[in-house]
């Protein structure tokens, strides 16, 4: 097949910016106190830095221009999921039983196609990549199966690219809302996605190219799984043996995160299970 992709980071970005505008409650308050304590640390750490690193007028105008241009991209969400969402997650789910939760990232969309389990993920007729049966229960944290359970998936292409934010893909492609069954068991078929490069066109990419880094992330499924009177649990799923496990850029690998796949009998494509507990709620 051949698929005219052109993904720009202005493109990705604005796009990932938008939806956080339209999706996220950013009119969320935080208390005068809270962010006279958050702000003065922050700028503290950053003034320290310069301090510590004796920082030039040449460095600190590199970095005012390189600021500037991370609006202009739009990649202050790319950026925040990168290098701090880890952190946050880390400690919203220090407590946490059950699942390991992990970062959402900036490519998720509400409100995806709902689908009954067994499930195909919506995809193109020659959708490209190898067939993954991706399959398991969701349980409460006493291993009681819970029925009716909501999968919601979503990941890259073989190429790495995400519908709704890289162009020249339909709309909810491998992206899907799949209901498990009444035993809390769930499967879905797709393509197992690739390891994903965040943009490297636009002002985070010239961060990375500037500093040395690499810009991968090993390939993973995004899931977030719920029910009623449950905690939602937002995650990530890895494959074994990919070579960005141990150095992925986005810091968000746990080792309980880590599927292992194996060829299908009928030598159709792959497969693996993975169970979800989900923890009650408050
Ligand atoms: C980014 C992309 C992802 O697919 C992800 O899971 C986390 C972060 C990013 O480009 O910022
Ligand atoms: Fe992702």
């Amino acid at each position: 097949m051949s698929v005219e992709i052109t993904a720009t980071a202005a493109a990705s970005g604005a796009n990932a910016t938008e939806r956080f505008r339209s999706d996220k409650s950013v009119a969320a308050e935080v208390g005068t106190e809270r962010v006279n304590a958050l702000a003065t640390r922050a700028i503290k750490a950053l003034a320290d830095t310069v301090m510590e690193e004796e920082v030039t007028y040449d460095e600190y105008n590199a970095l005012k221009s390189w600021l500037i241009r991370v609006g202009e991209d739009g990649e202050w969400p790319l950026f925040l999921d990168v290098w701090i969402e880890h952190a946050v997650e880390e400690v919203a789910n220090a407590d946490r039983e059950g699942s390991k939760g992990t970062i959402e990232g900036p490519y998720y969309v509400p409100g995806s196609p709902v689908l009954a389990t067994p499930a195909t993920l919506p995809m193109r007729d020659d959708e490209p990549g190898t067939p993954l049966l991706f399959q398991g229960r969701v349980t409460d944290i006493n291993g009681e199966p819970i029925g009716g359970a909501q999968v919601e998936i979503w990941h890259a292409d073989d190429l790495g690219f995400y519908s709704q934010f890289a162009p020249g893909i339909p709309e909810w492609n491998l992206r899907g809302t799949v209901i498990a069954d009444s035993e809390g068991d769930y499967r879905i078929n797709t393509v197992q996605p690739a390891p994903y490069q965040i943009p490297t066109d636009g002002a985070c990419g010239e961060l990375i190219a500037s500093a040395g880094w690499h810009a991968w992330r090993p390939a993973h499924l995004h899931l977030k799984v719920s029910a009623p009177g449950h905690q939602l649990i937002t995650t990530q799923l890895y494959f074994t043996a990919d070579e960005h496990l141990s150095d992925d850029i986005a810091s968000a690998v746990k080792p309980e995160l880590v599927l292992q796949p194996e060829d299908k009998a009928d030598g159709t494509g792959r497969e693996v299970s993975y169970d979800f507990v989900l923890a009650s709620a408050g």
